[in-house]
């Protein structure tokens, strides 16, 4: 089989793709599969392939792109997707591409008009569980708890002071969300008006909607893997304990310094609490009609409620991300767990 597997791409999560994608690459059966790296660059374009492996090893990222871009003609209005027509020979697409136009239905669609199969969910369960509001109504129609939260636009933003957000939301700490992002960018805690106004000038810069939730007082946080398409199965769930001195689990845990982060892999909670946060994960997973793969994220409140955070449709696959790894305490390695991504991708 051949595939293209891309890489990088145009959104804040760039380089966690780039460690996914390291990763996916190494545990790929080689024997099975003949794969192709395509860079996608930090604004959009597809990188020839000789260049993107020449990225993909470790070489200077902006100046061959920069070479790369100077033999394109960037007059022809296809120039970000020209290099496609030099992918004759590709059976299946690998996108490992995190956040917006990688995670939110455009690469899908992309796809779609190329009419080849590829990995993941589709154009609209995707662009929903990339948008925390809609993910949001979704749940709400489903009857998947999740938290309450006030939807601010750049129209109506100026309509709520920080003060009447905290007594809307009964919680003197909110989270200022973007409502399109990954990896927590755009993301913010706050603790008085001073913070939230920086954290809505934060977020704004990412989306033009704005989610402002309560925060639960210290919960515990839990993931569950979800794999597969019609009948979907589940992990054992994953969990983090953060280290002392931090409140939430931002970019920073995940991505740049992961040390004192204790990983629980498996989580063991009570059998009823597994059940029920499994539960919740499987009935979002058909009710935003994904297939493939997503890991879902909860917290858990101090009276043991759970409450479904977001789905990951194309969650990270670096060192220390939890989805691959939540499959491998499941009894799933990780080269068998692309294998069936990728036959859920072809069925
Ligand atoms: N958005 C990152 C990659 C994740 O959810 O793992
Ligand atoms: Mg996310």
């Amino acid at each position: 089989l051949n595939i293209a597997m891309l890489f990088g791409g145009n959104s804040s999560e760039h380089d966690v793709s780039k460690r996914s994608a390291h990763n996916i690459y190494d545990a790929m059966n080689k024997e099975k599969y003949n794969v192709t790296v395509f860079l996608i660059s930090k604004d959009g374009i597809i990188i020839n392939a000789e260049d993107s492996w020449r990225v993909f090893e470790g070489e200077d990222e902006d100046a061959i792109v920069a070479a790369a871009k100077d033999k394109m003609d960037m007059s022809n209005p296809l120039a970000p997707i020209a290099v496609l027509g030099e992918m004759a020979d590709i059976d299946f697409f690998y996108p490992v591409v995190h956040g917006n136009l990688g995670e939110d239905g455009t690469l899908q669609a992309l796809f779609r008009l190329l009419q080849k199969p590829y990995l993941g969910p589709g154009i609209a369960a995707s662009a929903m569980s990339f948008d925390k509001d809609l993910t949001k109504r979704i749940l709400n129609q489903a009857g998947v708890r999740n938290t309450d939260y006030v939807l601010l636009t750049d129209q109506n933003y100026q309509d709520y002071t920080y003060a009447e957000l905290v007594k809307e939301l009964n919680s003197n700490v909110l989270f200022v969300k973007a409502s399109s992002q990954g990896s927590s960018v755009g993301v913010s805690r706050v603790t008085n008006e001073d913070e939230y106004k920086a954290a809505l000038k934060d977020s704004f810069q990412y989306d033009y909607k704005i989610l402002v939730e309560g925060a639960l007082d210290k919960p515990r946080e839990v993931f569950i893997s979800i794999l597969g398409n019609e009948n979907p199965r589940a992990s054992r769930l994953g969990g983090i304990v953060l280290p002392e001195d931090d409140v939430w689990y931002d970019y920073n845990n995940k991505f740049v310094d992961a040390s004192g982060m204790v990983f629980e892999l498996p989580v063991e909670l009570d059998q009823s609490l597994t059940d029920e946060i499994t539960e919740m994960a499987l009935k979002a997973y058909k009710a935003l009609g994904l297939v493939g793969l997503t890991r879902m994220d909860f917290m858990i409140d101090n009276d043991g409620v759970p409450y479904l955070g977001e789905p990951n449709t194309l969650p990270g696959f670096t060192n220390i991300s939890l989805y691959p790894q939540m499959w491998e305490v499941s009894g799933i390695s990780y080269t068998n767990l692309i294998d069936e991504l990728i036959a859920y991708g072809i069925a």
